[in-house]
């Protein structure tokens, strides 16, 4: 379907407002051209007839049509404005529900400055297109036709004479849209470019200073002003030689009817008033023909951001619901097999190969292996953050596509290795899974992930609030949260990538002896760099470079797998078993 097409359709559920303001623009039409008619009858009648008792009669209709065109001129951009408001809101939750759904992989390849500007920059323009350009598309429109049926009922051999020099006025108005367009696109581009610049800049504000980057950040974002500077004023300039020649080309014709119509009065072959009324009809063709430049630009931009709108509620979320997916049931066990399982983040680069394994209900399995070796990668195919390219996975023995991806997630609790706290409260951040959890259940679920004492030690406990992505905290402490955040979901299968990496020996200590009671019952997933964390797991999977290499627990693994003999030579003294009591302390 072609975009303006897609667009209108959008009006339809709003069809009683539209069709409404299509009347009152129909309306307010209709009593502007009956406007110049009551001059006409005051010169020709009034006037020159010397009938003085015409006058107040005129002048009443003047005013009664006047408050009649005001009233309909209100409704006619109210309605429209509505009509425009609502769509907008629906639009926009549509994009922002939709940005929701889409996986992973989808996020791995997309500027976050992008998206922000579709959902704010490209959606306002079509707000401006249906609350103010469609309206005046149409006013256009109708001013043309009635405009030009009235004079030439009027006397048709003066319209033909004034209407020749429209061509000229039509050619420069559709050349002006034509060069106004892309000019105009280059800016929205580089608006986007911009944000997407900003948005980074301030991510990564922390890093900029740590590296004392400002003066390059800041010359990087000025290349980027510069630049819409440049296309922007391109496009000032296209305006600016478009408008002047385009009032000349109308000008034109008012000196044509001057000229001609003069003439004809004076050989008496018209009225005066007539004259009068009929320059004033051509003046009302002055407005629709700027607007038209204006509008006829503004549709183009209006098109090239609902194309960017278009694009990204047509991207399909690479992982979704399969048609015959179905709630996983309540008492799921647990149990997670891998059949062969193998994916790419692109084609051509396996990122795993072959993976098999099986975890037994409230097993824990750990996973070890180089950076880069696929441990986060091979965590988050449970959860269907991403499709595997070959083998399958299964619950309880059955494929995990089978089950709807809400009910499978709602199931798994992560406690990811990139921690997002929000800006909220310390009770809502831990409650994000759980919001029903009473605060007797957060404390708990805060006391098992050893954070319960800290909170309590801030100024206003459970409701201080955390700055956005939890700067006021440590690592060690986010870290903290997010296990409880993940405990206080009560999930059945738990993913623990890299979750004692920023705590100390003594804390990771503690948090391990709480996890050995809170995993009963769960299948649990540990991708930990130091082994004092896995070394009791149930199985020890070692990863190198996507593939399993060596499996099994650890005195077998220590025995039988260099790899893994060789990660626990390097481990620090403080981290292996006969020193472990000393950390304890
Ligand atoms: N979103 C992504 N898009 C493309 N490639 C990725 C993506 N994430 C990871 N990779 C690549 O896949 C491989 C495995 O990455 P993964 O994050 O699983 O490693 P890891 O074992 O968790 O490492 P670490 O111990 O550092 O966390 C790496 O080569 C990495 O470059
Ligand atoms: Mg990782």
């Amino acid at each position: 379907m072609s975009k303006p097409k897609r667009l209108l359709i959008k009006l339809i559920p709003y069809w009683p407002r539209v069709l409404g303001a299509a009347v009152s623009t129909l309306a307010v039409m209709g009593l502007a051209l009956i406007i110049p008619q009551l001059f006409r009858l005051t010169i020709d009648q009034a006037i020159q007839g010397s009938q003085a008792f015409y006058l107040p009669w005129i002048a009443l209709s003047l005013l009664i049509f006047t408050v009649i065109k005001g009233v309909f001129s209100f409704t006619q951009r109210y309605w429209m404005e509505h009509v425009a408001q609502k769509l907008i809101y629906t639009l926009r939750n549509e994009l922002f529900e939709h940005l929701q759904q889409l996986s992973f992989s989808f996020y791995d390849h997309t500027q976050t400055g992008q998206l922000m500007s579709r959902v704010t920059a490209d959606v306002e323009m079509l707000k401006r297109f249906f609350g103010f350009g469609l309206l005046h598309l149409f006013q256009a429109a109708i001013t043309f036709a009635g405009v030009l049926t009235v004079i030439l009922v009027m006397n048709w051999r003066l319209s033909l004479v004034t209407i020749l020099t429209l061509p000229a006025v039509i050619l420069a108005i559709w050349r002006f849209g034509a060069k106004v367009s892309p000019a105009y696109q280059a800016v929205q581009e580089e608006l986007a470019e911009m944000t997407s610049a900003l948005q980074q800049n301030l991510a990564g504000i922390r890093t900029v200073k740590a590296f004392s980057q400002e003066a390059a950040e800041t010359s990087k974002f000025n290349r980027h002003s510069v630049r819409l500077l440049g296309r922007n004023l391109a496009a000032v300039r296209i305006w600016s030689y478009y408008f002047p020649l385009i009032a000349f080309l109308t000008g034109l014709s008012s000196a044509v009817i001057l000229w001609y119509g003069g003439r004809e009065v004076i050989g008496g072959r018209m009225m005066l008033g007539e004259l009068v009324a009929f320059n004033s009809y051509l003046l009302m063709l002055i407005m629709p023909m700027r607007m038209l430049g204006w509008v006829v630009n503004l549709s183009q931009r209006a098109m090239a951001s609902a194309g960017r709108v278009f694009e990204l509620l047509d991207t399909r979320p690479e992982v979704r619901d399969l048609p015959a997916a179905g709630p996983l049931p309540a008492n799921v066990s647990g149990r997670i097999t891998f059949v062969d399982v193998s994916f790419s983040y692109r084609p051509g680069v396996e990122s795993l190969r072959n993976i098999s394994f099986s975890a037994s209900p409230g097993q824990k399995i750990a996973i070890v292996g180089a950076t880069g070796s696929g441990k986060t990668t091979l965590v988050n195919l449970i959860p269907r953050h991403y499709e595997p390219a070959g083998g399958k996975i299964l619950l309880d023995g059955e494929d995990i596509r089978n089950f709807t991806l809400r009910s499978l997630r709602s199931q798994i609790g992560v406690v990811s290795q990139e921690i997002f706290l929000f800006s909220a409260t310390i009770a809502e951040n831990i409650g994000y899974g759980n919001p029903a959890a009473g605060r007797q259940e957060t404390e708990a679920a805060a006391q098992a992930a050893q954070i319960h004492d800290f909170i309590l030690s801030l100024p206003q406990g459970y409701e201080t609030m955390v700055g956005e992505r939890g700067v006021n905290l440590s690592g060690g402490q986010k870290q903290r949260l997010a296990i409880a955040r993940a405990l206080l979901k009560d999930p059945k299968i738990l993913i623990l990538d890299d979750y004692t990496s920023s705590v100390d020996t003594n804390t990771e200590f503690l948090l391990r002896r709480a996890l050995e009671t809170l995993v009963r019952g769960r299948t649990c997933f540990i991708i930990a760099h130091r082994l004092s964390s896995v070394m009791e797991a149930d199985l020890i999977l070692v990863l190198k470079n996507g593939a399993i290499v060596a499996s099994g627990k650890h005195k077998q693994l220590l025995a039988e797998s260099p790899l893994y003999a060789e990660i626990y030579r390097l481990q620090p003294i403080a981290d292996k078993p006969a020193c472990r009591e000393g950390s304890e302390l």
